[in-house]
């Protein structure tokens, strides 16, 4: 074994090699694995000190994430009761939701790649230098799709239909139309969906087909489909329009089909109570989360088995999770 370039001594007659101490920082300081074996012999190697292997660890933006999250996780709990309205009347829903229509319309219009992503290369003026970079990062989405089929025992490749709910400019659209016979990508961002309708279009890719959400009574016309995808698209609705819209769309989803999507279930210091926030002004690009149990509830009321729960980082301020279910044949 390579024990790296020096060793520790922790005392009680115990040596820690520099290898074994960037594996314990892997896992205490970033909660994960090493990627390889490779990536543990390299980091060892290059420190020469303890602390420098310390040091290159809490100095990395991974490690600040990581951290956020936790803290936000801990944050959460604490908490005995979380006041998140979820039911409300139609009249209400359809006030929230020309809320939701509203924002997007005009980001759709003024900013749709930053939308997407809001990270600066990706605004309107210098989106063409990175455009690259922006569609690459929705292969890697696709990529995690079909690893955690696999990893739970199914085989994506026999599907042939997916709605991509929420599909913006088509950023996973288009590695989507890859995988699937038939991609629908529905958006309720007039300028978004015609970017990826062009994007689609450019691209050659004949068989995505998109679907404009123009009133919530529009997703009576989203096909049936074998999986229903949905990444960063839920968590800029308020609670009872994201549960409203999951249980229409998993009813869509045909037996055996698979649901694969994101919601944030806790957000610090928030609250819904939809008369109150009706009362308020936009604003810009909401933030909300539906409470754990209220995405367990809705997945089992449509018929579907739970098989992961992933934590992710998508709001960037933590607690979001990626849900992957197959509905009951
Ligand atoms: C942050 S972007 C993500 C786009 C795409 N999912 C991706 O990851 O590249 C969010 C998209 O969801 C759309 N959206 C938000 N709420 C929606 C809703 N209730 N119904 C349909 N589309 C919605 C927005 O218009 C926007 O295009």
């Amino acid at each position: 074994m390579n024990i790296g370039k020096f060793s520790i001594n922790i005392g009680m007659g115990r040596w820690f090699s520099s290898r074994e101490l960037v594996e314990a920082c892997y896992q205490t300081l970033l909660g994960r694995a090493a990627e390889s074996d490779d990536v543990l012999r390299q980091r060892a190697r290059q420190a020469l000190t303890a602390r420098q292997i310390i040091d290159s660890f809490i100095h990395s933006p991974e490690y600040k994430e990581y951290q956020v999250d936790r803290s936000i996780l801990d944050d959460n709990l604490r908490q005995e009761k979380l006041s998140i309205d979820v039911d409300v009347s139609d009249a209400v829903r359809d006030r929230l939701f020309a809320r939701v229509q509203d924002e997007w319309t005009r980001l759709g219009e003024s900013e749709p790649h930053w939308s997407v992503l809001t990270a600066n290369e990706f605004r309107a003026d210098v989106f063409q230098d990175h455009a690259d970079d922006f569609f690459d990062t929705g292969k890697l989405q696709v990529t995690d799709l079909r690893r955690t089929a696999s990893r739970n025992g199914i085989d994506i490749d026999a599907y042939q239909s997916c709605v991509d709910f929420g599909c913006g400019v088509g950023r996973i659209t288009l590695p989507l139309a890859d995988l699937f016979a038939q991609v629908h990508g529905v958006d309720v961002s007039p300028g978004n969906l015609g970017l990826c309708a062009e994007y689609a279009r450019t691209s050659g890719k004949k068989n995505i087909n998109t679907i404009l959400l123009d009133t919530i009574a529009a997703l009576d016309t989203v096909p049936q489909c074998d999986v229903l995808f949905s990444l960063i698209v839920l968590q800029h609705n308020p609670p009872p329009i994201q549960v409203h819209m999951l249980r229409t769309l998993l009813a869509k989803v045909n037996p055996g089909g698979l649901a694969y999507f994101q919601i944030p279930t806790y957000l610090p210091d928030y609250t819904f109570v939809a008369e109150r926030y009706l009362e308020q002004d936009l604003m810009g690009m909401e933030m909300h989360a539906v409470p754990m149990h209220k995405v367990f509830g809705t997945l089992r009321d449509a018929g579907f088995d739970l098989l992961e729960v992933m934590q992710d980082n998508y709001t960037g301020i933590g607690a979001s999770h990626r849900f992957c279910a197959i509905k009951r044949a």
